[in-house]
């Protein structure tokens, strides 16, 4: 097996790398960031319900990276569903040849849910629903991907979960994000205490210009200033390129 904590600062090898939540926003920010340092013959998988959107980004990407002959699928689904995280894990399959050297899998998919005061919330399935997609399709996303690519010699793996301040932070009317990620933040601590082998991010991106964003401004009336995606998916890159950060860590793009 590689040494997870190995170094090399200019490629991300030959991968197979699923983005949930590619079709808008910071998770197609990185998607372009990622394709530029895929080694040729990568798969990207473009996870999302917005095929027309997924497509078009297929398209670009191909033609911005002919040489690497990035071999790119839009996988359009619903995550909140279990015919969802399969079909992003049978297509994954069809792709996960053993010439694979890395495995990066960016659970970025979330929605922001209803922002609300706490006794709101008497409908469990209500509350169920935005767990669904915020909670539980992560957990067994990144579960389907482990069984179908075990550990063994060669293959680094890691995996990123987009994070917020409020995974740490807990924010009045917030209680459905603030739960949904301190609860993803200790799911993927214990995946990092669990397989050692794989090397597990928790990033916190900032505030971004992305229509999560505009919900929350036009919800709260209160403007966090938030920065072109690109920014901050370049330093998310830049931490997977150094690969020096601890498996389980809870990084703000503030602090790195
Ligand atoms: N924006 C910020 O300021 C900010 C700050 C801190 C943390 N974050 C975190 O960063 C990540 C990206 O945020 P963002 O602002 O880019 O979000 P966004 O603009 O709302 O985009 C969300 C993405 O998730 C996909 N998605 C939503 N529901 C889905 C479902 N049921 N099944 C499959 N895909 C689904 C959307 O595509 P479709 O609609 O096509 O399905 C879209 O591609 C999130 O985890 C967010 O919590 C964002």
């Amino acid at each position: 097996m590689s040494d997870i904590n190995s170094t090399n600062p200019r490629t991300l090898g030959r991968g197979i790398c699923i983005i949930t939540g590619a079709s808008s926003g910071f998770g197609q920010a990185l998607a372009y960031q990622v394709s530029c340092y895929l080694e040729p013959r990568s798969v990207l998988l473009l996870v999302a319900r917005s095929g027309p959107l997924l497509q078009e980004m297929k398209e670009e990407l191909q033609s911005a990276t002919e040489e690497q002959q990035l071999v790119v699928h839009c996988v359009t689904v619903d995550l909140r569903t279990k015919e969802g995280v399969d079909e992003t894990v049978r297509l994954a399959r069809q792709e996960a040849v053993d010439e694979i050297e890395h495995v990066l899998l960016i659970n970025n998919a979330a929605s922001l849910g209803d922002i609300a005061k706490f006794e709101t919330f008497t409908n469990p399935d209500e509350v169920n629903s935005y767990l669904s997609l915020n909670v539980s399709s992560p957990l067994a996303l990144t579960a389907g991907i482990l069984q179908l690519c075990p550990c063994r010699l060669g293959l680094r793996w890691s995996v990123v979960n987009l994070s917020s301040k409020f995974a740490l932070q807990a924010l009045p009317s917030w209680v459905l994000y603030c739960t949904a990620k301190a609860a993803r933040n200790m799911m993927f601590s214990v995946l990092a205490k669990e397989q050692q082998h794989v090397k597990v991010l928790s990033y916190s991106p900032g505030p971004m210009d992305t229509d999560m964003q505009k919900e929350i401004l036009r919800l709260t009336n209160v403007n966090h200033n938030p920065m072109p995606c690109h920014e901050s998916a370049a330093k998310l890159m830049k931490l997977l390129l150094d690969n020096n950060f601890s498996s389980g860590a809870h990084l703000d793009f503030f602090d790195v």
